[in-house]
């Protein structure tokens, strides 16, 4: 089983808090497209045929793309490789691309699952990200969606913003739940360097949330989350039963997947690539036929410490007995040595050989993480 992304790097406006792959210069968005579309044919080795059971339209801002576009891919990816008739489709939108129209393409197109950008239900929180949405529009967006048809939608929020207090975060957190959406990802605010907040954190024209203030928000989250009968199945994604993210479980799950376009990364089981996240170099580099990702073999210590990432973050925890049998006896001891270290802790939890982080671990789950890795 394996999974596809498509990164399309492009937005209309830059968020302060944001540093993932963007442009906001769109005359290349067509040559972009033809290059995913190259790249797809280039490595429809790639998966071993196996049956890919989720797409996903990542960015920047899959949806300022018009429907063509993105039909285009899709039917290639179809005639491409092996796609499970009931696959994941997701597409990343904004809520202002979000019109009836637009998400009535969308469902015909056979995106069936959609991840919403809304951040957040406040006004001045959004005009402080330089989001280009506002509540209303957020709200809109999600109703649109759901009136075209859509039945599986997750909404993106952060906490922990400058001055959030944890009521406003509850406002918030109603808002979104009153909405009826299967899936919630609420991301703690994070100060990237090269972004518009850490400049201004450094200025000092905004200050971080005091640490007791962000924990008593990650606390609410989860509380509320519970109340809805959502289930916190990784530290920033919630779900109702039968709406986990498949796409990205898959990444937990060690799954093989394909990225494709700029700055995309893949996995095949045993070594990493990752596509240059400069959008010239990489269209340069496909037309000349020449390397346009790097690559990396991964080592027994690499493949390790991606076991510890992706799966201490999630509610199945890493398993002592796989350590023990995929990496052997010396990795096996240093996990046990980190787990007596910390038992006493209450940072985490062993049951029947499986170490999962409770809720106090999961809020320090960096510095937890750093402590079973070998580097
Ligand atoms: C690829 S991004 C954006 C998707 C889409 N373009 C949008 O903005 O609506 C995925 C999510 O990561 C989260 N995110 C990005 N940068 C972040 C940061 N610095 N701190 C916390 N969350 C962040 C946001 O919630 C965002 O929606
Ligand atoms: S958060 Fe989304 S819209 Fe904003 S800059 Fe990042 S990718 Fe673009």
């Amino acid at each position: 089983m394996a999974g596809i992304y498509i990164h399309i790097p492009f937005c209309k406006r830059k968020c302060f808090y944001c540093d993932f792959h963007k442009s906001t210069h769109f005359t290349q968005k067509n040559e972009i497209i033809s290059g995913i579309c190259t790249e797809i044919l280039l490595r429809k080795s790639y998966l071993s045929e196996e049956p890919v059971e989720t797409i996903y339209f990542g960015g920047g801002t899959p949806s300022i793309l018009p429907i063509q576009d993105i039909k285009t891919i899709l039917s290639l990816i179809n005639k491409t490789f092996r796609i499970s008739p009931d696959a994941e489709i997701t597409l990343e939108a904004n809520p202002d691309d979000l019109n009836p129209d637009y998400c009535t393409a969308l469902i015909q197109a056979g995106i069936n699952r959609l991840s919403i950008g809304i951040q957040s239900f406040n006004d001045k929180d959004l005009k402080l990200m330089n989001r280009r949405h506002c509540a209303q529009d957020a709200i809109d967006s999600v109703k649109n969606a759901q009136k075209a048809g859509f039945n599986n939608i997750s909404i993106d929020l952060i906490y922990g913003l400058p001055e959030m207090k944890l009521s406003d975060w509850l406002l918030n957190l109603d808002q979104a739940f009153a909405l009826n959406i299967q899936h919630l990802s609420a991301y703690h605010l994070t100060y990237h360097e090269n972004t518009v907040f850490h400049q201004y954190l450094k200025k000092g024209k905004i200050k971080a949330v005091p640490e007791d203030d962000s924990f008593a928000q990650f606390n609410l989250l989860i509380e509320q989350a519970t109340l809805h009968k959502f289930i916190h199945y990784e530290i920033s994604n919630f779900a109702l039963p039968g709406y986990f993210s498949r796409h990205n479980s898959s990444y937990w799950q060690n799954k093989k997947y394909l990225g494709v376009g700029p700055s995309a990364h893949s996995f095949d089981g045993h070594s990493r690539q990752w596509n240059s996240s400069d959008n010239n170099a990489y269209l340069e580099a496909l037309n000349k036929n020449l390397p346009f990702y790097e690559r990396e073999e991964l080592s027994l210590n690499d493949r390790y410490n991606d076991y510890i990432i992706t799966t201490l973050r999630t509610i199945w925890g890493s398993s002592l007995s796989y350590i023990h049998q995929e990496f052997g006896e010396a990795y096996l001891k240093h996990a046990e040595s980190v787990v007596d270290r910390f038992k006493d802790s209450g940072h985490l939890i062993v049951e029947n050989e499986m170490i999962t982080l409770s809720r106090e671990g999961l809020f320090v789950s960096d510095d937890l993480m750093t402590e079973f890795m070998i580097v």
